[in-house]
């Protein structure tokens, strides 16, 4: 956390919500819905394309602003499965974009010591997108800080079927498919995912509620944080409300808090059944 107040300027408000976010509770996983690019273009009478070209300054942002927090993982929701229902012309507009993302900052993530990975079926995109993709992160795998997963042609309902049907697949690799049962730590294993912690805060741009087939298992837990702000006007001051805001949340998991304050065996009449 300190490397975020190297580059704050003391006293003023970014700086004092700096100030209020707790170093020890800072989200393991954050995962963000960068979504309002078309109406932000719209909203200035330009091409959406120039929206999405608009959010790769936040996109620089965020990354840069979890490596200072000392955040784990960060998950991007970029393309989704059902996005190849844009035009044609948006759609590949968005992976010149995406190359000409990486091209120019690897050398930044290589810098900040941050992994990059891809998660969605990679295997469908345009060749060229493939390689570019497929390099950075062969180049940033060895990285220890940050990581942060590209979701790309990314559907949570398309993972979970990619992490039955691995399972199905040892399984028969093994010849142990007939006694096969499958638990929570199965799935959760083998999905795009495994191995990393369920992300602790959500945040979705531009105001919409709702999911959008991200992550669907994963954010069973998940703090959910909606802004109005379109992604292309995300700052790093947002992040850090978010944080903030975050920070605020009970969490109770389904169990009892802290913070509620009588136990329920404290009453004379549990349930408010009189006794007999
Ligand atoms: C999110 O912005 C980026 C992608 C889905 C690629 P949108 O393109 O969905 O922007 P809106 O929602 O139309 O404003
Ligand atoms: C979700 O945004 C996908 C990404 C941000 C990549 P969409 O714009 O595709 O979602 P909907 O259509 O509003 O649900
Ligand atoms: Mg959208």
């Amino acid at each position: 956390m300190q490397d975020l107040f190297a580059v704050l300027t003391p006293g003023d408000e970014e700086w004092q919500l700096a100030q209020s976010i707790d170093p020890a509770k800072i989200p393991a996983h954050v995962a963000i819905i960068m979504d309002g690019n078309g109406r932000w273009a719209t909203m200035r009478s330009l091409p959406r394309i120039a929206g999405h070209r608009a959010g790769i300054e936040p996109v620089r942002t965020v990354v840069e602003t979890c490596a200072r927090l000392g955040v784990e993982c960060l998950t991007l929701y970029a393309f989704s499965v059902e996005n190849w229902k844009r035009p044609r012309s948006e759609v590949d507009t968005l992976w010149r974009l995406l190359r000409y993302y990486l091209k120019v900052e690897l050398p930044r993530l290589m810098r900040n010591n941050i992994r990059l990975t891809v998660i969605g079926r990679v295997e469908s995109l345009p060749v060229a997108a493939q390689e570019e993709l497929e390099s950075a992160v062969e180049r940033t795998a060895r990285n220890t800080g940050l990581r942060v997963n590209l979701a790309i042609n990314y559907g949570g309902r398309t993972e979970l079927v990619d992490a039955v049907n691995r399972i199905l697949d040892e399984a028969r690799r093994k010849g142990t498919l007939q006694k096969l049962s499958v638990d929570e730590d199965m799935i959760s294993a083998n999905l795009y995912t495994g191995g990393q912690p369920d992300p602790d805060l959500l945040i979705r741009t531009s105001g919409e509620m709702r999911i959008s087939n991200f992550l669907l298992w994963q954010i069973a837990y998940a703090e959910l944080y909606v802004t109005e702000t379109y992604w292309p006007d995300f700052k790093r001051i947002d992040f850090l409300k978010a944080v903030a805001e975050y920070q605020k949340r009970d969490r109770r998991f389904g169990g009892l808090t802290n913070r509620t304050s009588k136990p329920a065996e404290w009453m004379d009449e549990p349930l408010g059944v009189p006794a007999p």
